[in-house]
């Protein structure tokens, strides 16, 4: 959490009078099930206690009126009857953006909004979909609009691939608007459909990010995304969920080789992501960590999305877990962070070997974090 007095002050000073609220939507980090969610397959993501905050006040005229505290306090001004892209305020247009395509629906008039945030940016966990679900929140909350979280996280996704030009499926905005305190979501991105699963509370979700400088993500993760539709396409099904690796394996021959390769990790870690659930409800650890070190090979190999820094910090946690919990890279990919499930007992010899050899083998210094799952903005209160 970060500190909102602080907000609700800078809130005041700039805006001259108090917040009427203040919202928090949560980054998330995704334990297994990578690029599927787009290929309308399965996810198994957590909120996490890291995320973005606004104090906001309706006003009566079309204006929003946005201060980011975390960009030395520059601020943005738009009128909701003209919504353009900024290209000179990047992080503006994730508000402009979902507030589009909510007055598309919705009726609302201004908003002044400060804005601060704790999750890293450019890490993979998921800061826009925070900021973009801690936006509708506010709207919602001082508007009472009618709006839940899978509503909210499909305004978010379609900002995202309509206003901002990132083609990202529905994971991380659903995740942020309907996680669940001490859970993680079992997400079919078909239906929609989703279920619980407790984390284990002998267990820790252990971040760290490599800090590996992310280049050419969105032309890469746009890349992956065709090719995945050229396979579905090829294979005659509407998208790889469709598809079996037996089928994929009798038409081997259609597809060039990094087609093939890319349909067979998605195949394959929709398995791994069912069997996940399955898993973490029998406490099998030895099968949570055979599934991550799967997930991690097929990404590195298959779907080519890690990095050498990458592969190091898994590898490095891997030694110190053996089978008694699984590491993997976590989101897009081409940098950013690795996912551990760690028992309580190893958190430290985990920490003790990430900062003995990652900067020995690669020159840059990780940043870790202990997380927790935590509640969504749109989660009922439990
Ligand atoms: C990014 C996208 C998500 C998802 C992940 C990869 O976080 O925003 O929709 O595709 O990458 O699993």
């Amino acid at each position: 959490m970060t500190d909102t007095r602080k907000l609700s002050q800078a809130f005041e000073h700039t805006f001259q009078r108090a917040p009427e609220v203040v919202v928090h939507a949560p980054g998330r980090v995704n334990l297994i099930g990578e690029h599927t969610d787009y290929n309308e397959g399965f996810v198994f993501p957590a909120a996490i206690n890291f995320g973005t905050d606004i104090a906001a006040a309706r006003r009566s005229d079309h204006t929003i009126s946005l201060l980011a505290l975390d960009y030395s306090g520059s601020t943005s001004h738009f009128n909701l009857d003209d919504i353009q892209f900024d290209r000179a305020q990047p992080w503006s247009n994730y508000v402009r953006g979902v507030l589009k395509i909510l007055a598309e629906k919705h009726d609302f008039q201004g908003m002044d909004m400060a804005i601060t945030g704790n999750v890293p940016q450019g890490a993979g966990l998921s800061s826009s979909a925070s900021l973009e679900m801690a936006v509708l929140k506010a709207a919602a909350s001082l508007y009472n609009l009618p709006l839940n979280g899978v509503d909210a996280a499909l305004i978010g996704q379609r900002a995202e691939n309509e206003f901002v030009g990132c083609s990202c499926g529905i994971m991380d905005q659903l995740i942020s608007a309907l996680g669940k305190a001490g859970n993680a979501l079992l997400l079919d991105c078909q239906s929609l459909n989703y279920e619980y699963h407790p984390i284990d509370p002998d267990y820790q979700i252990v971040i760290v990010n490599s800090n590996v400088k992310r280049g050419l993500v969105d032309s890469e993760y746009n890349l992956r995304r065709e090719q995945c539709e050229e396979a579905a396409s090829l294979l005659g099904v509407g998208s790889l969920r469709a598809a079996t690796m037996d089928q994929l394996l009798a038409n081997r021959e259609r597809l060039s080789d990094p087609v093939f390769r890319r349909a067979r990790h998605i195949i394959s870690e929709n398995e791994r992501t069912l069997d996940m659930g399955r898993a973490l409800e029998n406490s099998d650890y030895r099968q949570v960590s055979q599934l991550m070190a799967d997930s991690h090979r097929s990404m590195r190999e298959d779907f080519e999305i890690t990095v050498e820094p990458v592969d190091s910090l898994v590898a490095i946690i891997d030694e110190v877990l053996g089978d008694r919990g699984g590491v993997r890279m976590t989101g897009g990919g081409f940098g950013g962070c690795v996912v551990a499930l760690v028992p309580r007992d190893l958190v430290g010899a985990v920490g003790h070997a990430v900062s003995t050899e990652y900067q020995a083998r690669t020159g840059l210094r990780e940043s870790l974090y202990i997380c927790t799952a935590e509640q969504g903005a749109f989660s009922e209160t439990t």
